[in-house]
């Protein structure tokens, strides 16, 4: 067995990086038609190995830890941000414990009180946003800076409680969550430390941040605070061998959800608007489901409708087809990487120790096979199926493996898989369900080409959010 094709390439070291860094989806497929499904780019010296297809997938997701590591690939990325003693930093079955400690405190109950949470926030933002417009007057909205903040409040609140949700009207905590976010440039892919700003910055926001979580663990134990966030489980967690998680790696725990779910989320909503901005009949579908579900009556005026719930957020499965076909469309993750740690085989390929193994879940989810005219908008054809929701288990059966041979993969599968699915699922339900509730928006027009301003995918940040311009035009429902 050989190594698998190398692309071609001109210039050493640099490699296929400029045609990858500006458009890594169409630079994987243009391979894909050349070589197959498995081939070999270089990016910056490294050897990056595309395994495409279900088997590709499979292969990728479900390789042996000996063999390929997510440590290996993201750790440089990963722990000046997080911190120590989680994640990326410590053996993999250790972070699969604190994987499970997340998923644990991610109850129903837990989810229950989250609905209202969310709602309020939505409420609350939006209302602050429209507080001098008058009546019907339309408005431009900065749209992924508008979910951003959304994201952050929800997210924050839910999982960490309202003392971190508070921290975030303070310019301080804001701040430190942005220099920490700043850590996630593609440049800390390549260099842990640099003597530049941003490293300093990142340092301090973690050491800050760090402070800031371990003084309110301090305060709850004093006064027995009992929450269903995610700090009240991580507060009460204990390993296997009958050790706990220390107060600084309770606080890097809480520090990795809130990057980790932040731009993968906010992305998501951003895209739902984009995509709802052009199909008005999608919308009027999507509040006649509302009107059904929470009312029995198709034609309930939206500003009647009443809260929603856990469990009629469970009913809104048209919201849910919009969601999954907008990460089928531009999901966050387009690359997924491992560092191969012995020779490995993969079909007729031996992919050599050192190589990175990449996953492209938005190749696969524009397969024409399994997702006919595949560029197309087209939430229905996700009526009746499960693809892609697989449920996560530790001990069990492990259903995430057995998907990994999907081409529908928003969220990964195997091990690695996501944790917050679920939590992303209620949050952006409830964020876009209220919003279209409230207000009408539409795409914004170019002045110059009188053209309607559809956003790329910006690659150049390491999650594919909607690139500048991103407005939408948006306007409260008349009553
Ligand atoms: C893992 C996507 C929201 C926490 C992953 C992976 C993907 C993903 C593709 C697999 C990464 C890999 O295999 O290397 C998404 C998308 C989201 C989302 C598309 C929103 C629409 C969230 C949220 C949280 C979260 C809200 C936190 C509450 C995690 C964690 C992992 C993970 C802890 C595990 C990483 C590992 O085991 O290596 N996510 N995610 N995600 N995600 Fe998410």
């Amino acid at each position: 067995a050989t190594a698998p094709p190398m692309v071609k390439y001109s210039i050493p070291f640099l490699g296929n990086t400029i045609e990858y860094g500006i458009d890594p989806v169409k630079f994987m497929i243009k391979c894909q038609k050349i070589y197959g499904d498995t081939y070999t780019f270089l990016m910056l010296g490294r050897k990056m190995t595309v395994c495409l297809g279900a088997d590709g997938n499979n292969f990728m997701f479900n390789v042996k830890i000996k063999d390929a590591s997510a440590e290996g690939a993201y750790e440089t990325l990963t722990v000046p941000v997080f911190g120590s003693e989680v994640v990326y930093d410590v053996p993999n079955p250790i972070f699969m414990e604190q994987k499970k400690f997340v998923k644990d405190s991610l109850s129903t109950a837990a989810f229950k009180a989250y609905v209202p949470i969310i709602s309020g926030e939505v409420k609350g933002y939006l209302s602050s946003l429209f507080a001098n417009v008058k009546g019907e007057q339309e408005i431009e909205i900065e749209t992924f800076e508008a979910m951003s903040e959304l994201t952050i409040r929800t997210a924050s609140h839910c999982l960490m409680g309202k003392e971190i949700r508070d921290g975030f009207n303070t310019g301080k905590v804001t701040k430190l969550y942005h220099d920490l976010d700043a850590g996630f440039a593609p440049i800390n892919v390549f260099f842990r430390w640099l003597p530049l700003p941003s490293y300093f910055a990142r340092d301090n926001a973690n050491r800050e941040m760090t402070n800031f979580f371990k003084s309110i663990i301090k305060k709850r134990r004093a006064n027995n605070t009992e929450t269903l966030d995610v700090l009240n489980g991580l507060m009460k967690a204990e390993y296997k061998d009958g050790s706990r998680p220390s107060d600084d790696a309770i606080s890097h725990l809480m520090i990795a959800l809130l990057l980790g779910g932040q731009h993968t989320s906010s992305t998501t909503s951003s895209w739902m608007l984009f995509e709802l901005a052009r199909r008005p009949e999608v919308i009027a579908d999507l509040l006649k489901e509302q009107s059904m579900v929470l009312t029995g009556k198709p034609d309930t005026p939206a500003h009647l409708l009443p809260e929603l719930t856990l469990e009629s957020l469970k009913q809104l499965t048209l919201m849910d087809c919009v969601m999954k076909e907008t990460l089928r469309l531009h999901a966050p993750i387009h690359t997924i990487m491992r560092l191969v740690e012995n020779d490995v085989r993969h079909k007729d390929f031996v992919i050599p120790k050192g190589h990175f193994i990449c996953a492209a879940p938005q190749v696969s989810h524009l397969n024409e096979t399994r997702f006919p005219k595949a560029e197309r908008f087209d939430p229905v054809r996700h009526v009746g199926s499960d693809e892609g929701s697989g449920e996560w288990t530790i001990n069990g059966v492990d259903i995430a493996q057995k998907s990994a041979k999907s081409l529908f993969l928003p969220f990964g599968a195997g091990r690695h898989r996501c944790i917050g699915e679920q939590f992303a699922f209620i949050q952006n339900k409830t964020i876009i369900a209220l919003f279209i509730r409230e207000f009408s928006h539409r795409l914004s027009v170019d002045a110059k080409t009188g053209k309607e301003v559809f956003p790329v995918p910006d690659y150049t940040s390491l999650i594919a959010v909607p690139k500048a311009p991103r407005n939408l035009m948006v306007k409260r429902r008349s009553v």
